[in-house]
């Protein structure tokens, strides 16, 4: 079954990923600075909150700006819907594992076909003209390292969205971050390995890495279980935050909510985070993402006889950073406005006795 491609020329794939990528990196940035994408898509979960005595100007009052944000911003999903991205990038990962997996035992342009095998996402690709390069990819690699290790990471964020963490019942995000959400899990597997499968000459074999490039897999590697320990322990201090009975978002407990705003389940909803990383940062949660990320880029590049190391993952890197950066930058604010002295106080003792520090940072430590 073949047909021409609808491309007038191949397309490699890793464009496709690099352009999907600083597009959305964009989008970030953009909602983090303009105030009317600001106000109407970025600000989601506890950021929708509005601050006491907040006013509603009457729609005659309101500006065409306005009105627009508002329609927009109404346009949301569950936040709790967080889920649904591990549920999907897991299920995503293993097919996807599979799929290249086939095409790079099989290698040669003309040797696979839809026909053959009319699952396979990546012959689908082919077939509209974005070309995936099909050259055999050994075993004895580090990108299927890399996609082993981001298997661990959405597995495990799987698991804590189902059975630690404590969503609240209530809060909402936009459905334009849902979809986002959704497609960038659906970006990451092939970006771990594209730069790799595109150009097989550039591979370095695992077990022909000199001793310096060996050496930058290993410090990746523990870099990455370091974040994925530390990401885990803030999400358990964040479900800590909040008693067992909102662990699962019932639909009685969002009934009781919008009866009665001040219900205990509204009210009490969020509190200040201690311990662990949250005594040096405002969003550590965020900042193991991001050190996730940086592992992924650091291991790919010192298996890739390329300057510059993985292109692709220093984009994707891009986009974490200035994505996490924006709504954490948002996160600090809000914690400032909502608690007050209680956020930054020194003499505040957590439970276990600690004493927080007075000034968190956002994401990088004496920088930002
Ligand atoms: N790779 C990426 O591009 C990317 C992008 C976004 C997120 N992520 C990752 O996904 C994870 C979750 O992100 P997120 O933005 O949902 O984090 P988040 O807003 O901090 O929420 C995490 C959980 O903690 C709860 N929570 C947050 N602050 C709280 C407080 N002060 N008191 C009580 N409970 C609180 C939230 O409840 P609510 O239900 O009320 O919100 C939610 O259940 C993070 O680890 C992040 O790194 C990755």
């Amino acid at each position: 079954m073949t047909s021409p491609p609808l491309l007038p020329e191949w397309t490699p794939f890793s464009s496709v990923i690099r352009i999907y990528f600083a597009g959305i990196t964009i989008a970030a940035l953009l909602a983090g600075t303009l105030p009317f994408l600001k106000k109407s898509i970025l600000d989601y979960g506890k950021l929708n909150e509005k601050p006491t005595g907040h006013q509603h100007n009457t729609p005659n009052e309101q500006s065409l700006s306005d009105r627009l944000a508002l329609a927009l911003r109404s346009l949301t999903v569950p936040k709790y819907w967080f889920a649904h991205f591990y549920v999907w990038a897991s299920l995503w990962m293993a097919y996807l594992t599979v799929d290249l997996y086939y095409l790079c035992r099989s290698p040669g342009d003309d040797a696979q076909t839809l026909f053959d095998r009319p699952w396979s996402f990546l012959l689908l690709l082919q077939h509209f003209g974005v070309s995936v390069g099909v050259q055999p990819l050994s075993i004895n690699t580090v990108p299927w390292f890399l996609l082993g290790l981001n298997f661990l990471h959405v597995l495990r964020r799987w698991y804590e969205s189902w059975y630690v963490e404590r969503p609240s019942p209530t809060a909402r995000m936009h459905v334009g971050h849902y979809l986002i959400g959704i497609t960038f899990y659906i970006a990451v597997p092939p970006a771990l390995w594209i730069d790799a499968v595109e150009h097989p000459e550039r591979v370095i074999p695992f077990w022909s890495l000199p001793p310096g490039r060996a050496l930058m897999v290993g410090v990746g590697t523990v870099l990455f279980f370091w974040a994925y320990y530390h990401q885990f322990a803030c999400h358990c201090i964040l479900a800590s935050l909040r008693p067992k009975a909102q662990s699962r978002p019932q639909q009685d407990a969002v009934a009781a909510a919008k009866k009665d705003d001040d219900s205990p389940t509204t009210k009490s909803v969020y509190r200040v985070p201690h311990g662990d990383w949250f005594n040096y940062f405002v969003c550590p949660h965020y900042v193991a993402e991001m050190l996730i990320y940086v592992a992924y880029y650091i291991i790919a590049s010192a298996s890739l006889n390329s300057p510059q190391g993985s292109t692709t993952l220093l984009i994707v890197l891009g986009w974490v950073i200035s994505n996490l950066g924006v709504v954490a930058r948002e996160t600090a604010a809000w914690y400032r406005t909502k608690f007050g002295d209680q956020w930054t106080s020194k003499d505040l003792s957590t439970p276990q006795g600690n004493t927080p520090p007075r000034q968190r940072w956002i994401l990088v430590p004496y920088v930002y």
